[in-house]
């Protein structure tokens, strides 16, 4: 007689219930890891970015969710079209960035400018000069609020992440919920 048939039968049934009943269990909260997930936002979620010694004209890149992103300290003078330098988008209407963003230079605070860093044409790293960024790969350039010039062949300004300031020193870059 082996050791499951001194158990007998009613006692095999109620661990076989409980087995069943232990992997439902499992089962469901598997399950609910997804909106876990959604409820209490991992860390990853936000990257905060300390911009205290970021002088003028400084810009630092910092990965963001697997892209990099740009921060450029801008000297607050108005960021109008030049009429030397046509735009393609000026009002930024075809280009991707935030709602809480001033659409005039695409940023929530005139001296601080914050994009993705990857051309809008073939993703190449844009870099900082002292009109605004342009790209290395085909020329594309760009103006201070990272909207592209008209004769340029990168189809439209930089991408703007979602971000806030958390203080006057720290902005935080966030994924929307
Ligand atoms: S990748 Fe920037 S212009 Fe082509």
């Amino acid at each position: 007689m082996t050791s499951i048939d001194k158990i007998g039968i009613p006692r095999r049934r109620l661990l076989l219930k409980r087995m069943v009943q232990g992997l439902f269990g499992l089962g469901a909260l598997a399950a609910m890891v997804p909106f876990v997930r959604v409820l209490v936002p991992s860390r990853s979620q936000v990257l905060e970015v300390s911009i205290e010694k970021l002088a003028v004209d400084e810009t630092i890149y910092v990965e963001w969710l697997g892209r990099r992103v740009l921060v450029r300290r801008n000297a607050v003078v108005p960021i109008a079209t030049d009429a030397r330098f046509p735009l393609k988008d000026s009002e930024s209407l075809q280009s991707i960035q935030p709602d809480n963003v001033v659409k005039a230079h695409r940023a929530i605070r005139e001296d601080v400018f914050v994009a993705y860093a990857h051309c809008t044409h073939l993703g190449c790293e844009v870099r900082p000069d002292s009109e605004g960024f342009f790209c290395p790969c085909h020329q594309s350039r760009f103006d201070r609020a990272g909207r592209v010039l008209k004769d340029a062949i990168a189809p439209a300004n930089l991408s703007v992440p979602h971000y806030r300031f958390v203080s006057h020193k720290t902005l935080q870059l966030y994924r929307p919920s």
